[in-house]
């Protein structure tokens, strides 16, 4: 495909770029949720999006085939009149999964990869794995059958501190796990740190990592800036800007290893702003107008393609999407909160005029 043949030549020469058009693209980490929740903000997605993976912690876990295929089935009852967003369901691993479950699951198209949380990690996560090296069965299977793992990559000892618990589960149980099962499919989600990326780039042969538009735009410091932030508070947790740095050179550089997974994770407004509040950033209504700003800003508009929906396709061995998405450089303001009930969901930079916008978007080729 030709880069150049995209760009509006309108704007050549010393002005700025006005549009760029790219094939649909794929959000390869989404929480969608279930009932209001999932009908209020599935339309978001199905704006920007043609397919997404689809995350499985619901309450109960989506742990079998048959739960699998019924969610499936209210996403895409869900979905807004006319939209053809794609739902590509994963599993929830637990202690109990079974490999043979596993393998029927994939083998009979029903969810595409299997997520790995450690137990107790995260929002939904107390049902997750306690003990990485007893899935290893379940792990053989998957690297058996070509079926990738999509690891929530932090540590759950609470001695650890929390901005070092990505480094520290890559050292005591990612790379045991690589070093297990050499030719499982892994993905790293929602990458956080510079060290993160290195360990993907090394073994990108096999691995991935998912960057969301929030850990490209904030730093730890965002979330305490003018008092405590709770809609930027997200695990992993935005860490010190010269990882956001080492992220958004990730992204931007064109290396296939990397891709979209915007991680939109929606809370109501009163589990956020609560004595404890819940992890998630509502990312899902501006995140190709942040993620194609950060582009632009970095000069690697002509990266943006590959990115959005190439690379994530490539690895997990699908076609591009038909049809195409413009971007404009053309200001837009997002809605600042979605009502849900008597209580709304935050839109991450919603209210807020982004330099960039969504244009026409084209189903088919
Ligand atoms: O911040 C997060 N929220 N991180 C996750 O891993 C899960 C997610 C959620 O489901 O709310
Ligand atoms: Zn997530």
């Amino acid at each position: 495909m030709n880069l150049d043949a995209m760009f509006d030549h309108a704007a050549a020469g010393t002005a700025p770029i006005a549009s760029i058009s790219i094939r649909r693209p794929d959000d390869w980490h989404v929480h969608l949720r279930d009932g209001a929740l999932l009908r209020a903000i599935l339309p978001f997605t199905a704006a920007q999006f043609a397919r997404g993976n689809i995350m499985p912690n619901l309450t109960p876990p989506v742990t079998t085939p048959a739960a699998a295929k019924a969610y499936r089935e209210r996403i895409l009852a869900a979905r807004p009149a006319g939209s053809d967003f794609q739902p590509l369901m994963t599993c929830y691993l637990t202690d109990a999964t079974m490999h043979d479950e596993i393998e029927r699951g994939y083998a009979e198209g029903i969810w595409i990869a299997a997520k790995l949380y450690p137990a107790g990690a995260t929002t939904n996560a107390h049902h997750g794995v306690t003990d990485i090296p007893a899935l290893s069965p379940v792990l053989e299977r998957m690297e058996k059958i070509g079926m990738p793992v999509l690891i929530h990559g932090e540590s759950t000892d609470p001695e650890i501190d929390i901005f070092d618990r990505e480094a520290v589960f890559m050292e005591q149980s990612l790379f045991p796990l690589l070093k297990r099962h050499p030719g499982l499919k892994v993905v790293i989600e929602h990458a956080t740190m510079a060290e993160t990326l290195d360990i993907v780039r090394a073994h990108s042969l096999r691995m991935a990592a998912t960057i969301t538009p929030h850990h490209l735009v904030i730093n730890r410091t965002s979330i305490f800036q003018g008092g405590l932030q709770p809609h930027l508070y997200c695990l992993p947790v935005a860490k010190r800007e010269r990882h956001r740095v080492a992220l958004r050179k990730a992204a931007t550089s064109g290396e296939s290893c990397f891709f979209i997974g915007t991680d939109t994770a929606p809370h109501l407004r009163s589990r956020k702003e609560a004595e404890c509040c819940a992890a998630g950033v509502f990312g899902g209504a501006t995140a190709l107008q942040t993620y194609v700003h950060v582009f632009d800003e970095e000069g690697a508009l002509d990266h943006f393609e590959a990115f959005a929906s190439l690379n994530g396709a490539r690895f997990y061995g699908l076609a591009p999407n038909a049809g195409t998405l413009v971007l404009e450089r053309r200001e837009c303001r997002v809605m600042p909160t979605v009502p849900i009930d008597n209580d709304e969901v935050v839109v991450f930079r919603g209210g807020v005029t982004l330099p960039w916008s969504i244009g026409l978007v084209t189903v088919a080729d």
